[in-house]
């Protein structure tokens, strides 16, 4: 296992890599979301020899569908390619739910790839509903974790289930903030 360290970082330390392995062939443009830059908004860099390999970020931000209070939102999550299946999206990922949980959040989740829902899976989320598709990304799943102590997982899917009643989950970020260097 490769000896990384995760860290606060600023967003445009963080856009290579969402550019790299979640938005390749698409404007640079594209991987910069309006949540971005919200009052509670955290970017996350994991970092070999002060190199980002990694980054993950977290929102303050209820499903529309999934109101559960103190609800925060995981999205970005990436490992540069050569470096996956090394723990690395694990430890970002750790990271974020431990921030939250100092934050008294209830709830986290995301849209989770097909691809990596094994991986949100072995963080302890589950899939809340149907699978959906993204435009220009494929199908997804909406995913969640329970950060409440006072509710039993299986009843914590029953609600979240019966509140995630829509079949128009957030959209992927289509953001086209003009907000590129050129
Ligand atoms: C998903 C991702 C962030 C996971 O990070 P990682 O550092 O590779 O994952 P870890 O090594 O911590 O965990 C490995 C687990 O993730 C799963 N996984 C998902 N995609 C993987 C990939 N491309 N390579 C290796 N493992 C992957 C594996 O099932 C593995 O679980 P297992 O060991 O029980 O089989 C990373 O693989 C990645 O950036 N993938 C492409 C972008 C993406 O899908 N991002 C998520 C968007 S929702």
């Amino acid at each position: 296992m490769i000896d990384i360290v995760v860290e606060v970082a600023r967003l445009e330390e963080i856009i290579d890599v969402r550019h790299q392995v979640l938005r390749q062939g698409q404007p640079r443009s594209s991987c910069y979301y309006p949540e971005d830059v919200y009052k509670h908004t955290v970017h996350f860099a994991a970092k070999l020899n002060d190199e980002v390999i990694g980054c993950a970020s977290i929102y303050k931000e209820s499903h529309p569908d999934f109101s559960l209070k103190q609800s925060w939102r995981i999205r970005g999550m990436a490992v540069r390619e050569v470096y996956q299946g090394q723990n690395i999206g694990t430890q970002l990922l750790e990271t974020c739910i431990n921030h939250v949980i100092k934050q008294k959040a209830g709830v986290i989740w995301c849209n989770a790839r097909l691809s990596a829902v094994k991986f949100y899976k072995n963080s302890g989320f589950k899939i809340i509903g149907d699978e959906f598709e993204l435009p220009d990304i494929g199908p997804h799943y909406l995913m969640a974790k329970n950060l409440g102590i006072h509710i039993g997982q299986t009843r914590f899917v029953e609600i979240a289930k019966k509140l995630f009643a829509s079949k128009n989950p957030i959209p992927a970020p289509q953001a086209k903030i003009n907000i590129e260097k050129h």
